[in-house]
């Protein structure tokens, strides 16, 4: 099919490029002339698995970069909007990118087509679109609005798009979701599986996808409710690690015990710093705003958030309670993205951590294997007394009062401990991931604090009583 993807962010690079991996012609439109020159290099402006690959296979071939959105939507039979949706101050998303695209669309709009929403949108969207394009003189018979939501992660965004638990698309006629299910046919039918060259399987996943049609409206529900459910796991799991340090459980085992239950499932339960990035954050003030638009009071969000931005304030005062003070405390920290595999920091609880660490004086050796760049911009922007970064962990460990492990990059999980502790000035590391066993990192020689699990502490009885009436 011929497909027009309008914003090349990444939700419009990622689903362009796997759309022309599934066969079709897509022209991927953005308003920003270096970022399409920049394509058109061939630089791939985001740090995502298999991305390069895939728009090196298309380039030039079955991927088009353009700027001209009105011919871009002439050409193409279906024209998704993926352009950012940021949140404005009082928290719902700013749709305005949204409705210019849909003001511009509406001139070109010279045969049948789908616009598809697939920008993360709050309810009503769809009908928004729908009457911006009549409004703009185009006959409604000659269009129809579908909501496509993604639910890519960051990290693995190609393997989500091209193999995902399930496709939902919300479309009102019958006409566009014949055209819908031909787009995603080459998933829903297991041609893709197939393929000599396709982008390989990841373990679990399961094909071929079902594709889930409903409403329009109960496709953008979704989209808040998926991500919300989410969060809110997180969440729950975070408290449930507080409880556990304080009455000495080991939160691992406690989720092992529900994550067996199949109506929980072992996923999205590990307890951390919090969660971070472009999407929870965002989403979950969108949706609460949603709500409270229609007269709901979802409480149960608020209470999400809260005990999110209590779970990184928890950890600060656990590096306190190890270290005493913090002024001039030398501190190598690893990790900068608010996950690992991704260059983003965007609510990133790892840096913000970072920086109110910096405030309370401390002195910050810092690495990531792809956050560095885009963290020194954020830092060079508020403060940058009191920072430097490092070419290695090992590096970002010398000479360190204590380590502090806050993204869960794979590097991180299977350091050499033994060059660690020859590296540090204290063999201490607090873990805000979770990443080691407390008995091996004791075995090393450190004394290891991580989240709703009891501390590993080495020949430091003081401490542990400091550190253990801490946690209680
Ligand atoms: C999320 C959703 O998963 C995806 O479906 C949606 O389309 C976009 O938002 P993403 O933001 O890329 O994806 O990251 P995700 O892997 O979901 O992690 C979000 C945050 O939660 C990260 O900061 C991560 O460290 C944290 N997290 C995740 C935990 O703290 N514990 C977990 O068990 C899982």
């Amino acid at each position: 099919m011929r497909i027009a993807v309008v914003g090349s962010g990444y939700v419009g690079l990622v689903t362009g490029a796997c759309f022309a991996d599934l066969g079709h012609d897509v022209v991927l439109v953005d308003n920003d002339d270096k970022k399409l020159e920049a394509l058109n290099n061939g630089e791939v402006p985001i740090h995502e698995k298999f991305l390069p690959e895939l728009l090196q296979r298309h380039r030039d071939g079955r991927i088009k970069f353009s700027g001209d959105l009105q011919a871009a939507t002439r050409a193409s039979e279906i024209v998704f909007i993926a352009v950012g949706t940021p949140p404005t101050e009082s928290g719902d998303a700013d749709m305005s990118y949204v409705e210019s695209v849909a003001r511009e669309i509406s001139g070109a709009i010279d045969g049948y087509k789908v616009i598809v929403e697939k920008s993360t949108v709050p309810v009503y969207t769809n009908e928004w679109i729908r009457t911006i394009i009549t409004r703009n003189g185009t006959n409604p018979e000659l269009f129809e609005v579908a909501s496509n939501p993604e639910f890519l992660r960051e990290g693995s965004a190609v393997t989500d798009f091209l193999y995902p638990d399930r496709i939902v698309v919300g479309v009102d006629g019958e006409r566009a979701a014949k055209m819908m299910r031909e787009v995603y046919s080459p998933l829903t039918s297991g041609w893709y599986y197939g393929r000599a060259h396709a982008i390989p399987r990841p373990d679990k996943a399961q094909i071929p996808p079902r594709l889930i049609i409903t409403s329009a409206q109960s496709a953008e529900i979704i989209k808040h409710a998926s991500n919300a459910f989410l969060a809110m796991k997180i969440s729950f799991v975070n408290a449930v690690a507080s409880i556990c340090e304080s009455v000495g459980a080991n939160v691992e085992q406690v989720c092992d015990g529900i994550g067996t239950d199949s109506r929980i499932g072992p996923r999205f339960l590990k307890p951390g710093i919090g969660y971070g990035g472009s999407c929870f954050p965002k989403d979950l003030l969108a949706f609460r705003a949603v709500a409270k638009e229609v007269g709901y009071d979802f409480r149960l969000l608020e209470e999400v958030i809260r005990i999110n931005e209590e779970q990184r304030r928890r950890f600060l005062r656990k590096v306190r309670s190890v270290l005493w003070t913090l002024r001039g405390k030398r501190l190598g920290v690893l990790g900068l993205a608010f996950k690992g595999g991704t260059d983003d920091i965007r609510e990133s609880p790892a840096l913000l951590l970072v920086q109110e660490l910096m405030r309370e004086g401390c002195k910050i050796c810092a690495y990531d294997p792809a956050a560095m760049d885009r963290a020194k911009e954020a830092i060079s922007q508020v403060n940058c007394n009191g920072i430097e970064f490092a070419g290695d962990p090992y590096q970002a460990a010398k000479g360190a009062d204590a380590v502090l492990i806050l993204t869960e990059w794979e590097e991180f999980a299977t350091l050499d401990l033994d060059e660690l502790r020859k590296a540090v000035k204290y063999p201490i590391v607090l873990d805000g991931r979770n990443l080691y066993d407390p008995a091996t990192m004791m075995a090393h020689g450190f004394s290891y604090y991580s989240v709703g699990r009891p501390p590993a502490i080495k020949q430091e009885a003081q401490l542990a009583r400091v550190a253990k009436r801490e946690h209680a």
